[in-house]
């Protein structure tokens, strides 16, 4: 089906399989949250947020919204950025202890994905490893349905509101993992742009590259039709190699980047910019909950596993900390260097529609377009430079590679496999870029 990169192969799979939640997109949607869960028969609901959001405006017009459609809430709070198997076990008994007909998660992908795992531990107990995938989980089955969930995002970049995955940093293997199940699709989705009017520019930034790389990794990533054959139709992952519809968002969400990324970042009375780029999370986070992500993700663990002393100017977060789409973009340009000989063509595609000036170039020269139209993004809008600019050099790189390789599905998702060795020369690559 479809165009050539999605040829037939013989011991690959021959269908792909579509969902996203029920979404309402625009300004002043969050608004409408009471009468939208009160529509799905809900009268009490847990409300999940962080502390940072607690008493600002975004939950006030949450519990304002609910109060009217009457329904009643309690509120949990007790969520870390870059949340763990302890937020969500906090989170579990939480639920267990204030009886709710469903959860609202309003916040970033840290808030709506402890929202997703807690509603796992709800239904089943256990700890979110129990949950993971063999060799490094027990890969217990999730089983019965999951109460009802209406994801908010805060940020316009995590996508968390489209996907049925929740990320999560296990503190026993000191680094972050998937959780991945069709039932962790949300049931609903607002998405509010008018919510990152206040935002920093420097949250714009890291979380556009974050909906940038989710974008440009589905597009880029191996064709489903390469991904070996399925034994059980129910058996299929999140990970299932771009496909005609991940294509189709996942191509307007990088042309969003390209247009307006820049503005969004430097001028925050952009709207248009900035609601560009809600959508664009959006978008991107509906192409990879149907596609997967590849290497800038799978090696962004890494980083985050090992950042040490580092503390991020402008979070307020105490603990070392790399924010996500900072930690996914340092090693972009010089991964797209190296997976574009696996796809030239789709990776000159992605420069094209990010903006790039590719007058000239023709498939060889993709990688080299497109790291170099990403270099120009990250300068213009204040990113690190390079790994380096997050305080690793050349002595790291061995331990980054060994951490990430662990991300075994996601790394099988690039178009050009890559070994032990291939991730740490990644890495070296990525040391600096000008
Ligand atoms: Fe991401």
């Amino acid at each position: 089906m479809g165009c050539q990169y999605f040829a037939p192969n013989s011991d690959g799979a021959d269908s792909f399989t579509v969902a996203m939640p029920r979404l309402t997109v625009g300004r002043g949607t969050l608004h409408e949250l009471g009468e939208r869960t009160a529509a799905l028969g809900v009268s009490r609901i847990a409300l999940f947020t962080d502390p940072h959001l607690l008493d600002g405006p975004l939950v006030a017009i949450a519990k304002d919204s609910l109060k009217k459609a009457g329904i009643s809430y309690t509120i949990f709070s007790d969520i870390r950025v870059e949340p763990d198997d302890e937020s969500v076990s906090r989170g579990a008994t939480f639920l267990k202890q204030a009886p709710c007909d469903a959860i609202v998660s309003v916040g970033g992908g840290s808030v709506i994905d402890t929202a997703k795992a807690s509603l796992i531990l709800h239904n089943q107990g256990g700890q979110p490893i129990d949950y993971l995938a063999p060799p490094i989980g027990a890969g217990k089955a999730i089983t019965a349905p999951l109460l009802p969930h209406i994801a908010c995002p805060t940020t316009s970049g995590t996508g968390s509101e489209c996907t049925s995955i929740s990320v999560l940093r296990i503190n026993e293997l000191n680094t972050k993992f998937v959780i991945a199940h069709p039932s962790l699709l949300p049931t609903l989705a607002i998405v509010d742009p008018q919510v990152c009017d206040s935002l920093p520019s420097n949250a714009i930034a890291s979380t556009g590259f974050d909906l940038c790389c989710h974008a440009l990794e589905c597009y880029t990533a191996r064709a489903y039709t390469q991904h070996a054959k399925i034994a059980s139709p129910t058996a299929r992952q999140y990970i299932q190699g771009a496909n005609p519809f991940s294509d189709i968002a996942a191509r307007e969400a990088i042309q969003i980047v390209g247009r307006y990324l820049e503005r969004g970042v430097n001028d925050a009375s952009d709207t248009q910019a900035r609601d560009q780029l809600m959508w664009g999370a959006t978008l991107a986070g509906i192409a990879f909950g149907n596609s997967g992500t590849h290497l800038p993700h799978a090696m962004s663990y890494g980083i985050t596993h090992l950042m040490k002393d580092i503390t991020t100017v402008g979070y307020p977060v105490k603990d070392p900390f790399v924010p996500h789409g900072i930690s996914v973009i340092v090693t972009a340009p010089a991964i797209f260097r190296y997976t574009a000989d696996g796809a030239p063509t789709r990776h000159l595609d992605s420069a094209r529609l990010l903006l790039a000036d590719d007058k000239g170039a023709t498939p060889d020269d993709a990688g080299e377009v497109l790291a170099s139209r990403l270099i120009h993004l990250m300068k213009a809008t204040q990113m690190p430079n390079g790994i380096g600019g997050i305080g690793f050099n050349k002595a790291h790189t061995k331990a980054l590679a060994r951490s990430s390789i662990r991300q075994g599905r996601a790394i099988a998702n690039a178009p050009r496999d890559s070994n032990l060795v291939d991730l740490e020369n990644l890495y070296s690559n990525a040391l600096s870029y000008w």
